[in-house]
């Protein structure tokens, strides 16, 4: 470096996505409402929830959004065999949907339904505008065409007349669409993805996407013909046409928070900082979504994070009616409860990989980490403070031999390790670094055997050591409050801790002593029992 000169100072904080962050608006992909939501539903939820929760606690502005995608021809089709109108049928998967949510302590802000007036308006105003500004032409259109994936195959892509996404057949049709002029874009886009290293994740994905972007671009078929579908948004300016549901679909992000409705709330909140979706879905949200919204002049999301997919027994099965294989998420919370659920899609895979989910890997983890490691250390230590000092947090003396200072550092070191895997969406890494804290407190009950001071009459090191361990408590749960939500707050209460857990920080983790002595704790039940194993 020339003398003199200096690189200038890193001003962003080591947990935030974006330097100029205000804000933190976040979305999960907006589910098809043609069947019940599954597994990778709940995981996606759950992933997109975890790193609310985590900015909420870090006291950002966060808006989470997620919802229903309820128009197109897959949702019309479920409808019609189910008897029902598709607005009934929709209406009538949106109540369960809505209560899973609930059930698995999903935090979102809006649940945006594409059905609703203030999407529909949106979707048309946005059309209209990509029309004024000429980036709409028709045309009559001959192409292959996969009707479950809802997608049109350009002839160079195929190899035979099957799907490549589902291997179903595909169907030849020939009508008048609408088009959106993708193709004069493919340059712009590239260069933005290029420039970004952040945009698209993770790497894979990013370099996925730059590979396809080889080929030259197809421009978009946006519209579909009544007389094919109907049920989906009126194109605004062409009677005989449907909005095609992934254009309808995209918009949702920008729906929900007003785009043209409230300038506000819109300007604070737009561009999204992630997008979490699926790798199925990598291509509409990295290609179509950045052009359709540079194409009216907004600027793209700042990251789309692509995760991997759950299969059931083994890696790669799809999950399918027919296979068998399905499992219903309301069954799993039902039997083992919606914090477990939630822990084990969060702390299996790395989040971006492919995962296997079985009931065996599931009560492995329950019993692990949750019964073994978790809830021993809360059990084990609340009932010493229950035998040893009448349920009341004792005082420690401040003085720390080698194996406290150990315990401790290790506690105060905690918050920039979840920094770093949270920045990368990396909640198995998070979750890793607060279990080495669990199992480090665990070990030094084994080590410091409070049984024996207390038979020994050690009384000051004693209250010492149960002090250090409700402490290092106090510090795990609200670590572990943004990923098993429930279980943290029922942890908080049984510690007895008078402050409610909402009013927690993060910064609160890397402080040691806060946790009162003379606290009255609630032991209640062990909050993750063991599951027999047949
Ligand atoms: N409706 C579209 C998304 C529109 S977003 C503007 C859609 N819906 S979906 O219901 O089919 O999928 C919703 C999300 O669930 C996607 O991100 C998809 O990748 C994810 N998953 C579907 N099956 C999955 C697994 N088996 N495992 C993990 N996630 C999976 O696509």
């Amino acid at each position: 470096m020339p003398e003199g000169m200096s690189y200038a100072p890193q001003t962003r904080p080591a947990y935030r996505l974006n330097p100029d962050m205000k804000k933190f608006y976040i979305t999960t992909s907006i589910y098809y409402v043609n069947a019940k939501p599954h597994l990778g539903h709940c995981s996606e939820s759950a992933a997109a929830d975890a790193l609310a929760r985590y900015y909420r606690l870090r006291g950002e502005d966060v808006f989470f959004l997620t919802g229903t995608d309820e128009h197109g021809q897959k949702v019309a089709k479920a409808a019609s065999e189910a008897g029902l109108s598709p607005k009934e049928f929709v209406d009538s998967i949106v109540k369960p949907s809505l209560e899973l949510w609930s059930r698995l302590s999903i935090s979102y802000d809006d649940f945006i339904r594409t059905t609703q007036e203030r999407h529909i308006e949106v979707v048309q105003l946005f059309l209209r505008k990509l029309h004024e500004n000429g980036e709409l032409y028709e045309s009559e259109y001959k192409g292959w065409y996969c009707t479950p994936c809802e997608t049109f195959w350009p002839k160079n892509q195929l190899e035979t007349n099957v799907c490549p996404e589902c291997k179903r057949n595909l169907e030849e049709i020939s009508e008048t669409n609408w088009f959106f002029k993708l193709s004069k874009y493919q340059d712009w886009l590239i260069k933005h993805i290029k420039e970004r290293p952040d945009f698209i994740k993770p790497v894979s994905r990013r370099n996925e996407i730059l590979s396809f972007l080889g080929q030259p671009l197809q421009d978009l078929c946006i519209s579909r013909p009544k007389n094919r579908l109907e049920w989906g948004v009126p194109i605004p300016f062409s009677k005989g046409h449907v909005t095609y549901v992934w254009v309808d679909a995209l918009i949702n992000y920008i729906s929900s928070i007003g785009f043209i409705r409230d300038k506000e709330k819109f300007e604070k909140f737009w561009p999204a900082d992630v997008h979490i979706i699926g790798k199925d879905i990598l291509r509409f949200h990295t290609v179509y979504w950045p052009i359709m919204l540079h194409a009216v002049g907004l600027e793209p999301p700042r990251m789309v994070f692509a995760h991997g997919w759950w299969s059931i027994g083994k890696l790669g099965e799809k999950m399918s009616k027919s296979k068998g294989n399905v499992v219903d998420p309301v069954e799993i919370v039902n039997k083992y409860g919606a914090d477990a659920l939630r822990y084990f899609l969060l702390r299996e895979v790395t989040f971006g990989l492919d995962g296997v989910y079985s009931e065996d890997a599931l009560v492995g983890r329950i019993n692990n980490d949750l019964a073994n490691d978790l809830g021993n250390l809360l059990n084990r230590t609340l009932t010493m403070i229950e035998k040893y000092f009448q349920g009341t947090i004792p005082s420690g003396s401040g003085a720390a031999n080698g194996d406290d200072n150990e315990l401790i550092t290790l506690a105060r070191g905690l918050a920039p390790k979840i920094d770093a895997s949270m920045i990368e969406l990396d909640f198995s890494g998070a979750l890793a670094a607060i279990w080495e804290l669990i199992n480090k407190a665990n070990k030094y009950i084994e080590v410091q055997t409070p049984w024996v001071l207390d038979k020994k009459g050690e009384k000051q090191r004693l209250q010492d050591v149960i002090y250090n361990l409700a402490e290092v408590l106090r510090i795990v749960t609200i670590a572990v409050l943004s990923y098993i939500p429930a279980s943290a707050e029922k942890m908080w209460s049984q510690l007895g801790i008078a402050e409610p857990l909402s009013k927690a920080h993060f910064s609160d983790i890397e402080k040691w002593g806060l946790i009162k002595a003379g606290t009255k704790i609630n032991k209640g039940q062990p909050l993750f029992p063991r599951i027999e194993q047949k």
